[in-house]
């Protein structure tokens, strides 16, 4: 399975457009100390060819078009044969309207993150008007198969499993479910690959359930849990936004460093983390508990 990161930023991406913090007024300025970032999104693909979108960026178009595959031969093609959803975020869900041109579009949700499409986002009904637009339900705790556009099985499953996070702040309903990660799985190659890219806590089932994957792919949204309120931007702490902060003794970094797989990464990075910084303390902290800074355009085969 290859699997490419097509997005690392968190919402707004980095730098963000109407943001002047010292992280992103840095990006601006001294571009040598940071690379630009788009949304966060990650295409898997069991072929190298034919490929399937972890959530859906406001980016969409521009990451689709680093993706590897042929040269088509047809008029219309585009290389996404599906895409799963892990939660009804908007940066991980307005890509799927932007896509509305597949005229077949196949997504992979839970149920609830179905429901705040449907009902709430308005998502599905903006996007059934320009394509067919079809939605296979995904069952919490499950593997769920992911067929191509022709419907043969690709060899890849995903099974959801629950993050801590409350519903996206315009859901109406909050049923368990809203807010999953996802295990992906090669049948050929045994390969795997758990992609959380917002998490609110960790607790040692779900850091067990990851022991014996390939690749982690994890929230690093916020370095410490009252960086927007020191920025003077939020009076939210990165924990009641529902993403646990990579530093402190109770942090992500921590706990993912006593973890033995072999490659560790962050996405979802939001553009006020100083790790984003290739020149500071904080990125050094990071790599030298094994850990990578996800940017966009990396790649894994597992
Ligand atoms: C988050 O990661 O917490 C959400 O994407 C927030 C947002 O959309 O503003
Ligand atoms: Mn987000
Ligand atoms: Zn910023």
């Amino acid at each position: 399975m290859r699997i490419v990161l097509l997005g690392t930023a968190a919402g707004g991406g980095f730098p963000q457009w109407n943001c002047w913090c010292p992280i992103c007024r840095a990006a601006r300025v001294e571009p040598h100390r940071a690379q630009a970032r788009t949304q966060s999104s990650a295409a898997v693909s069991a072929d190298g060819e034919r490929w399937f979108l972890l959530n859906a960026s406001p980016d969409v178009r521009q990451q689709l078009a680093c993706l590897p595959g042929p040269l088509p031969t047809s008029v219309r093609h585009g290389p996404v044969e599906g895409l799963a959803l892990t939660d009804a975020e908007l940066d991980h869900t307005l890509g799927v309207v932007l896509l509305r041109e597949g005229r077949v579009l196949h997504l992979y949700a839970t149920e609830p993150v179905r429901a705040i499409l449907e009902q709430d986002s308005r998502i599905l009904p903006v996007t059934r008007a320009f394509a067919d637009t079809r939605v296979t339900r995904l069952p919490v705790g499950d593997r769920t198969q992911l067929r191509y556009r022709d419907d043969t099985a690709s060899g890849l499953s995903l099974e959801p499993f629950l993050v801590a996070a409350d519903p996206p702040r315009f859901a109406t309903g909050a049923e368990t479910g809203h807010t999953t990660g996802f295990l992906v799985r090669d049948d050929a190659t045994g390969g795997s690959c758990a992609f959380v890219p917002g998490c609110g806590a960790l607790t040692k089932p779900l850091l067990e359930s990851w022991e014996s994957v390939d690749l982690l792919l994890f929230d690093g949204t916020f370095w410490s849990d009252d960086e927007l309120i020191n920025l003077g931007i939020s009076d939210r702490s990165a924990r009641a936004m529902d993403h646990l902060p990579v530093s402190g003794s109770d942090g992500s970094l921590r706990q993912l460093a006593g973890l033995a797989v072999p490659h560790k990464v962050y996405t979802h990075i939001n553009n006020t983390n100083p790790m984003l910084l290739e020149d500071s303390s904080e990125r050094e902290a990071v790599e030298q508990a094994g850990v990578t800074v996800g940017v966009d355009g990396m790649s894994f085969l597992v």
